[in-house]
């Protein structure tokens, strides 16, 4: 069974149910998940997502050497060493990183209890693609992580691009069917897709438009995240 939570209210739905059996994506393509990939594949050792910007730095107070990330309102909180652009996650071979934005962390957090949390983006689609088309998992949730409580489009249009490329047969939720219809209405023009969403024009309105590009690149990257414990960590396959 393939299922999508779309938006913050269905991920705290599915979160208080069994997750025992369940493999789930976390897609935040604007830009926490997206950055955390880039970070991974550039060598950072451990990401550790969390809910609030306190958490994060009482994290960082306790062990000085992590590196301080994410964002609110799109800017990174003061005290901060790195904002929630995949261009500073370059930036973090062989560091740990502690990690809060506004909803990517938060829904990785809220899958803690499912048996496998992978990380998606658009970055990484062919690869993850393949892992799963490899362990086959009998329940599949991709989580949408949204924008505040809202809907995000760019994050159902990786979810759909994600099922369009995994074997058929499946069954497929309702939501699951919407974007995989979705998937087949984008075409290849990502980038343009990505501009017009909410996120996308919140961030040219802050001066982030070119991580636009760097979200919007398609299977660029090898690299599968995987959320253990309290960490995200490169799964090596
Ligand atoms: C989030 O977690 O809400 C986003 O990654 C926000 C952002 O990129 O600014």
């Amino acid at each position: 069974m393939i299922d999508v939570a779309l938006c913050p209210s269905e991920i705290r739905r599915f979160s208080v149910m069994d997750l025992s059996g369940v493999t789930a994506v976390v897609f935040d393509v604007l830009r926490a998940t997206s950055s955390m990939i880039t970070g991974l594949g550039a060598g950072a050792l451990e990401i550790f997502p969390v809910n609030s910007v306190d958490e994060a730095r009482r994290r960082k107070l306790k062990e000085p050497d992590l590196l301080l990330a994410g964002e609110r309102g799109g800017l990174p909180p003061d005290g901060f060493d790195l904002g929630n652009s995949p261009e500073e996650f370059e930036k973090t071979t062989g560091r740990k990183v502690v990690m809060t934005t506004t909803n990517g962390t938060v829904a990785i957090q809220s899958m803690r209890r499912a048996s496998e949390v992978l990380i998606g983006a658009l970055l990484n689609m062919d690869a993850l693609a393949e892992h799963l088309a490899r362990r086959q998992p009998k329940n599949l949730l991709l989580v949408c992580a949204g924008t505040q409580e809202e809907f995000s489009l760019e994050d159902a249009v990786a979810a759909g691009a994600l099922i369009a490329r995994l074997p058929g047969g499946d069954q497929l939720s309702d939501s699951a069917i919407l974007v995989r219809a979705l998937s087949e209405r984008t075409g290849d023009d990502l980038e343009g897709w990505l501009q017009q969403t909410k996120n996308g024009r919140a961030l040219q309105k802050i001066g982030k438009g070119s991580d636009i590009e760097r979200c919007a690149r398609l299977s660029t990257s090898e690299t599968i995240g995987c959320f253990q414990k309290d960490a995200v960590i490169r799964l090596r396959t």
